[in-house]
């Protein structure tokens, strides 16, 4: 996802560090080639060593290095990044940009950089809401540097409040999301994700193993590239990403009336839910009670939510899920014809790498067009991605 990006971490001193070296992993493995430069603090924390094995690269410690020199090494970091990252960053170093102070090797090369700041603060609460602080950091996010806020906990020094560092994860894709680009601005975009639970009884339900990853990968990837994401979720217990309007739902009649009720105004729908093709024709309201060797529940028939979008007048970009176990593209195609739908994502679930409850997926797109891309194995991130370039090139222009 960060491939051919080129990111300098500076890192300055106080007990977070340690985070930072989690964060240079996630940089380095999402493809970033990572520049770290730290403080003389810094390095009574963590030593240059560690990030410089993690990075691959020289770590810089000094603004002035006889053999680095030779090429300005601060202005030739400063002039060849896509990003430029603190974490973390002390009240200090924030204080020192604020007031333009250059005077050691990642102040400078802030200084001289045009990429965009991305600043991670972690401090002790009384510092982080002193009023010199506060109007530091309000001054540097008028210059357009971008914060991402700390969060609340018991802190190193003892203290209770917000001044932790904020997870290595909401900062990588905080990262992530400042380096692309925003080709879904001024759109909506609505995703389904995960199973349904069609109730049997008020303890028993039929559901399916579906995780939601897919879905969430998608609504994290849709936000981050600009749209405004409507996420209509059936139950999971992965983390709502930031900036989508999340509804919950439970069952697929639910997820028929969540989906109907906000589909207008949307220009694509992504249904990567894994809805439930039946329910039981007669929900008990007390719980069944074991009696004999066998037992039937009757089904009926769910409504199909997205051949019912499919069918409007002027429907939305329509996407569509097919998680088969055997015949996939002779299935994708029919569903793809009678659900009368632009996209068809199908994958083969039977497969221990793709599908349900991985972090990867192997997938087979096929257009309302004919045409269809064969994608190998790739993680569900990448691949929300891929989807989301298709829909971009499938959408009329804004
Ligand atoms: O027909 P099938 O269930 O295999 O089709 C899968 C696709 O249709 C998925 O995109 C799924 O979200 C959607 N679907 C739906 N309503 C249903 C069943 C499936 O929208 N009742």
């Amino acid at each position: 996802m960060l491939k051919d990006k080129r990111i300098i971490l500076g890192v300055s001193g106080g007990i977070a560090v340690y985070k930072a070296v989690e964060l240079l992993r996630l940089l380095t493995k999402a493809g970033a080639e990572v520049h770290v430069i730290m403080t003389r603090a810094a390095q009574e924390f963590v030593t240059p060593l560690t990030f410089q094995t993690l990075s691959g690269n020289p770590v810089h410690t000094e603004l002035f290095n006889l053999i680095a020199e030779r090429e300005i090494s601060h202005i030739s970091l400063a002039d060849r990044s896509d990003l430029f990252m603190i974490v973390p960053a002390t009240a200090n170093i924030v204080g020192k940009i604020a007031a333009g102070i250059a005077d050691d090797m990642l102040t400078t090369t802030v200084m001289a950089t045009k990429s965009p700041v991305l600043i991670a603060p972690a401090m002790n609460v009384n510092m982080f809401t002193n009023p010199i602080y506060r109007e530091n950091e309000e001054r540097l996010i008028r210059f357009g540097y971008r914060f991402v806020a700390p969060v609340t906990g018991t802190l190193a020094c003892g203290w209770e409040g917000q001044g932790k560092l904020a997870p290595p994860e909401v900062i990588f894709e905080a990262a992530l999301e400042t380096l692309t680009l925003k080709d879904l601005a001024g759109r909506t975009i609505m995703v389904t994700a995960g199973p349904t639970r069609e109730e049997i009884d008020p303890v028993r339900y039929i559901s399916n193993h579906s995780s939601g990853k897919m879905g969430y990968a998608l609504a994290r990837a849709a936000t981050r590239r600009g749209a405004r994401v409507i996420l209509i979720s059936g139950p999971t217990n992965l983390a709502v990403p930031d900036g989508v309007e999340l509804l919950r739902v439970e069952s697929a009649c639910e997820m028929q009336a969540a989906v109907m009720a906000h589909v207008e105004g949307c220009q694509a729908v992504i249904k990567a839910a894994a809805v439930a093709d039946y329910r039981p024709i007669d929900r008990k309201s007390e719980k069944i009670k074991k009696k004999d060797e066998t037992a039937t529940i009757e089904l009926i028939k769910n409504p199909d939510i997205l051949a019912g979008l499919g069918a409007m007048k002027s429907p939305p970009f329509l996407v569509g899920f097919a998680a088969e176990t055997g015949m996939v593209r002779e299935y994708a195609e029919k569903k793809l014809t009678e659900k009368n739908l632009d996209m068809i994502v199908a994958n083969d679930v039977s497969q221990i790498d793709a599908g349900f409850n991985v972090d990867t997926n192997r997938a087979l797109l096929l257009f309302k067009n004919g045409s269809s891309v064969e994608c190998g194995l790739m993680s569900k991130d990448k691949l929300a991605d891929k989807i989301l370039d298709y829909i971009v090139t499938g959408l009329a222009p804004c």
